[in-house]
């Protein structure tokens, strides 16, 4: 799949896409991530992007034209899925989203900036306003790359496992188990008396009673820490 970012801050956003995980995809050629500076759209001769909002709100805006240009300079080049336009009054993301993302072929994202973007754009370019969550962001590059990120990490062959995207917490609408690893009786350095053990059950080899445990432990935590997605 490919998604392309549009932005004010390229260069905030650029090597996040090269690293880690979102790297490793694109070398694989399981994904292309390609981050356009919006400046580079604008006929302003001083590179200008923004203008006072009409009614005397403070704050800047983004205006239509270079939004505008951009939006139809990718589309005359394919056509997209989605045309998402990152703001805090968006439908929230979540996992259900990234996966469903995560399918389709293009999905191009605007990063809104300053206190929003023209809403004309909004009314007749974008197909889907997302919100990350309940907080306000000072630009939408952050809100791009959590998604970029959850996107990419669900596509099969991402991540090493498949297994282990699939069984990520909110997968299945359930946190995940409580995880251990070497050595099985840890002392820390507070009290090199005490010892924390590994629950026995995971040392057993019995995978059948593992999964079962492991089954019982992600439950119990869903129904402490977040009893909400036990009843969608
Ligand atoms: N831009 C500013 N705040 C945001 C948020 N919470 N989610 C997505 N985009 C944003």
């Amino acid at each position: 799949m490919r998604i392309d970012i549009i932005t004010v801050l390229p260069e905030l956003i650029e090597p996040f896409t090269q690293e880690s995980i979102l790297g490793r995809a694109q070398k694989k050629g399981l994904a292309e991530i390609h981050v356009h500076n919006l400046r580079d759209y604008t006929t302003d001769k001083h590179r200008r992007v923004d203008d006072y909002p009409f009614g005397g709100a403070a704050g800047m805006l983004i205006q239509c034209q270079p939004l505008d240009a951009c939006i139809s300079a990718l589309k005359a080049e394919r056509n997209y899925d989605e045309i998402i336009f990152t703001a805090p009054d968006g439908e929230k993301f979540d996992q259900p989203m990234a996966n469903e993302l995560s399918l389709k072929e293009n999905i191009m994202i605007i990063c809104g900036h300053y206190k929003g973007i023209d809403y004309r754009i909004r009314e007749h370019l974008i197909t889907r306003e997302v919100s990350i969550g309940d907080y306000v962001l000072t630009g939408g590059e952050l809100a791009a790359a959590v998604m970029a990120d959850s996107i990419v990490r669900v596509i099969p062959g991402v991540i090493g496992d498949v297994e282990s995207a699939l069984s990520d917490s909110f997968q299945d609408n359930l946190l995940e188990p409580p995880v251990y690893t070497r050595p099985a009786e840890y002392h820390p350095v507070s009290n090199p008396n005490e010892t924390w053990p590994v629950p026995e059950i995971l040392l057993s080899g019995h995978e059948a009673k593992i999964k079962e445990w492991e089954y019982e432990q992600a439950l119990a935590r869903t129904k402490a820490l977040r009893p909400d997605l036990l009843e969608e």
